[in-house]
């Protein structure tokens, strides 16, 4: 049996990845439905809305789903206040800026008390090293192709670090979104995959139409990545408001513009994500995106991805390594 689907209790190797707005009730319980894990975005959400979305994943699926939060005192605190109460199957950690190993002993001690699963997902190998002697049972490490808030190292060269070195399941994230992609992922070393821009673009996700036509239409050098001067870089497509950061970050020192772009970014993800604003609104989006050209519900976004990974690998037993007959067939 596949060790990630074994160790967090899910049918198929994929995490449908955290997303603010976009991944609500219905796409995560789509996902869980589909036998992935569907992730609530509510890092930053008050405690009465991830309340009221655990409910409503609750009545739409029976299979295992997480809630995402991000490894920061203040919320860990808020959301272990509220654990016990809406008892999620599994918590899914982000990770921004330095991890400090007493911070994950202490939380996953009592995440794991109340029964419940922890991932975490990491941007480096010291985190990822930190996330796990903290305890958590499986490590997600994201490349920057990803969309989001994003790291400097890409999903190629993370993973296979990451298989040497951890113990517990690797899930490879960033500049996934097909079976290729998986099949790749997994001769790296990685137990299972983390989508998240494919998810976007899914029939089940409540997000603005103009959003999912956005991924439809991308193309290569669609994205960007902006606010490096905050320490919080993050991928997005180009659009007014990319522009307007990377002007703010071209003509000011470093401390000065990570001042001018908190209120610039401020609200910019729900402007995009819920009013449809393609221009002024944080499109946030990996490079993957240049590859998804249909809009397709969670179930069929789950099952072609499987299906053609394993296509994919049966191809490459095939793969010829010299001009002789291989001597694989
Ligand atoms: C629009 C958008 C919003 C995101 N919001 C969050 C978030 O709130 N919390 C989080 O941990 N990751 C967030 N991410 C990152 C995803 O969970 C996931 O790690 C990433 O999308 C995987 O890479 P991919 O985009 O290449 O599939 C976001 C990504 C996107 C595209």
């Amino acid at each position: 049996m596949n060790r990630f689907c074994k160790a967090i209790g899910v049918e198929n190797p994929i995490i449908q990845g955290p997303m603010a707005w976009i991944s609500t009730a219905p796409l995560v319980a789509a996902v869980s439905n589909a036998g992935g894990l569907g992730v609530l975005g509510v890092g930053f959400a008050p405690d009465d809305f991830v309340i009221q979305q655990v409910a409503e994943t609750k009545k739409l699926t029976t299979k295992p789903f997480a809630i995402n939060t991000v490894m920061i005192p203040e919320n860990l605190d808020r959301l272990t206040g509220i654990i016990k109460s809406i008892n999620p199957p599994v918590i899914y950690a982000d990770t921004l800026g330095e991890l400090k190993l007493e911070l994950c002993e202490k939380y996953f001690e009592i995440w794991h008390s109340f029964g419940c699963k922890v991932i975490v997902k990491a941007g480096d190998m010291e985190t990822a090293v930190t996330a796990e002697k903290g305890g958590a049972d499986a490590l997600i490490v994201k490349g920057w192709e990803g969309g989001g808030h994003t790291a400097y190292e890409a999903t190629t060269v993370l993973v296979p670090q990451a298989a040497d070195v951890l113990s517990v399941p690797v899930v490879a994230s960033g500049g996934i979104a097909d079976g290729r992609g998986m099949a790749a992922a997994i001769a790296l070393g990685a137990d299972a995959i983390e989508m998240g821009t494919v998810f976007m673009a899914c029939s089940d996700a409540a997000v603005h139409p103009n959003v999912k036509q956005s991924i439809v239409d991308a193309k290569d050098m669609s994205t960007v990545i902006t606010g490096t001067s905050t320490g919080e870089p993050c991928r997005q497509f180009k659009n007014k408001l990319s522009d307007k950061m990377e002007t703010i970050e071209a003509e000011n020192v470093r401390a000065k513009a990570a001042e001018l772009l908190r209120p610039v970014a401020e609200s910019s993800l729900k402007l995009a994500m819920i009013e449809g604003d393609m221009e002024n609104g944080a499109v946030m989006a990996g490079q993957i995106a240049a590859l998804i050209k249909e809009i397709r519900s969670a179930e069929e976004i789950i099952s072609t991805v499987l299906s053609d990974a394993q296509i994919t690998l049966k191809q490459i037993v095939n793969f010829s390594f010299s001009g002789k007959e291989s001597t694989y067939e």
